[in-house]
């Protein structure tokens, strides 16, 4: 449960390109986010390109860790370490029109040790209801073994790229004080709501 005497929550509409800018160097303990692809998933414009958003995390932050696309990997600097994430029973896509494929990248920069650098979900732990209001949440259980894993409790982590907010979910539910940052004003209420009902 969430514990409000040990963990805070911030929560900015805003851009994050900006927003990072007025973080001190280092002062995050975790960066731990789902940035757009570049791939315009289900012709979403904020998909349209990759944000240059990387060099700026890597100043404030002692680790990064975020998932991206098997032909997106290449659009970063070269990582500490690569791992991924994978579901049996998703659509099989080795390319081409959308869909998630049976595994995706995970991209680490930071000397943090994660003992075991794949996470297998189940179909039903990959399924958000229909009609959900964001069209690319992650699924919880994949982002609260990204976050317990990054951070230790009590620490502070930042998603720049806050979508529907799964991260700040799966921090609360963590005991990790949670920054998240989101520039679409629907998308930002939908996060406000979804992090603060879940006390
Ligand atoms: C892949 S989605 C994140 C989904 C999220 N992981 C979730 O579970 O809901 C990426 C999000 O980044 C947001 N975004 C794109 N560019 C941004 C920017 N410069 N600053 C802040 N947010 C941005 C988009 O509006 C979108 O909601």
């Amino acid at each position: 449960m969430f514990d409000s005497q040990r963990s805070s929550i911030e929560l900015i509409h805003g851009d994050c390109l900006e927003e990072m800018k007025k973080i001190p160097n280092r002062s995050i303990d975790a960066i731990v986010t789902d940035p757009p692809y570049g791939l315009a998933f289900r012709g979403e414009d904020w998909d349209g390109k990759i944000p240059k958003w990387i060099e700026e995390a890597r100043r404030i932050a002692k680790f990064v860790v975020f998932t991206t696309a098997p032909t997106t990997l290449w659009d970063y600097p070269r990582p500490d370490w690569v791992g991924c994430w994978y579901r049996e029973a998703s659509n099989s896509r080795s390319q081409l029109k959308g869909g998630f494929n049976h595994w995706s990248p995970i991209v680490f920069y930071g000397k943090r040790k994660f003992w075991v650098d794949s996470k297998k979900l189940h179909a039903i732990q990959h399924a958000y209801p229909k009609g959900f209001p964001h069209p690319s949440p992650k699924p919880i259980a994949l982002i609260e073994w990204l976050v317990e894993n990054s951070a230790d409790e009590g620490a502070t982590i930042l998603d720049p790229f806050m979508g529907s907010g799964t991260t700040g979910v799966a921090c609360k539910n963590l005991n990790r004080n949670f920054i998240g940052i989101e520039l679409d004003k629907d998308y930002f209420e939908i996060a406000k709501q979804r992090i603060y009902d879940t006390v």
